[in-house]
């Protein structure tokens, strides 16, 4: 236990695209933008206070503010009884949106945290705390957002159980595409509507898939990377929830970009694009497909963060 150079700092904890359309559970990318930013504090009541949380109407309990629960496990962990920390939270990735907004909470929080620790945990145990934010959020502690919320850059969960993340390899010119429609779709439920089992010849489809996918990341192949962004398992059943989702999905391939699907559990749909200007040309598409449905919407245009959660003062 190394004790404490600084007692405050603020963090940029960014936007993640989970799921990433084959790679359900297992492989998440960290965007440039939005994100959270947040301050943490060593103070003087042991244990972990939310001091105050700004742009979305979250708890102030620690225990039930997934921020919270993330840091709390990882002081449990980290010994000292008398240590006590306080989070401020800025909110500007809305909760529900499927960009990873808890999980940006959870991991600004420990990884925060950890600078003010001197660096003492490694970034898998982070992502171990901060999946306990998950759990909180969802009931299940998947990695998928976690991961490249703390890692940066694009991330596979090869296992749970040990938990065994691998940091891939990030395309210099893939830019993501995000459309945000504003209705709100809880995690909980998005995973409650699954079904348990899945076909054989599905998996087959979707490993295959996933491979393929993660050769194309390392081989810059994108017509590869375009040929794996294909979900048969998880979309076919999320995707009724999203507004006018297979219109996206055809009209931004026709305009230049590599294919997409759900982000996370929705219901932000993102597109992946070789270079900024079919990017912009996905998220004009998206703003003609949603425009005349009467739900409102925000739409961001990134490239792909490879820092992961970072220092801003
Ligand atoms: N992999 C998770 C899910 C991500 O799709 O349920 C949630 O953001």
């Amino acid at each position: 236990m190394s004790k404490a150079t600084q007692s405050s700092v603020k963090v940029f904890s960014p936007a993640t695209v989970a799921n990433v359309a084959c790679g359900f559970d297992v492989i998440g990318l960290a965007l440039d933008n939005p994100g959270d930013e947040m301050e943490i504090r060593i103070c003087d009541r042991p244990g972990v206070h939310i001091a105050a949380v700004e742009g979305a109407d979250l708890p102030l309990e620690a225990l039930k503010n997934v921020a919270g629960v993330a840091l709390q496990a990882m002081l449990q962990e980290y010994g000292d009884a008398s240590l006590g920390m306080e989070i401020s939270i800025r909110k500007l990735i809305q909760p529900g949106s499927g960009i990873g907004s808890s999980a940006a909470s959870a991991a600004g929080a420990v990884a925060g945290a950890n600078i003010l620790l001197n660096g003492h945990f490694s970034q898998e145990a982070l992502v171990r705390f901060a999946m306990e934010g998950e759990r909180l959020a969802s009931g299940a502690a998947h990695a998928d957002n976690v991961a490249p919320a703390i890692m940066g850059g694009i991330t596979l969960v090869r296992s749970y159980q040990p938990l065994d993340i691998i940091r891939l390899h990030t395309p210099p010119d893939l830019w993501v595409t995000v459309i945000h429609p504003q209705i709100e779709v809880k995690t909980s439920d998005a995973r409650e509507i699954l079904k348990q089992k899945v076909l054989l010849k599905d998996a087959i489809r979707q490993w295959g898939n996933v491979g393929a996918l993660v050769a194309g990341l390392y081989r810059e192949d994108y017509a590869l990377i375009s040929r794996s962004l294909e979900d048969v398992i998880v979309e076919p059943i999320r995707s009724i929830l999203i507004p006018a989702f297979q219109d996206l999905q055809l009209k931004c391939r026709e305009a230049g970009a590599l294919g997409g699907g759900i982000s996370g559990s929705g219901p932000s749909v993102f597109m992946l694009s070789k270079g900024e200007a079919n990017a912009r040309a996905a998220a004009d598409v998206m703003e003609q497909v949603y425009a005349p449905l009467g739900v409102d919407y925000k739409i961001y245009v990134s490239k792909i963060s490879t820092s992961g959660v970072r220092q801003i003062s």
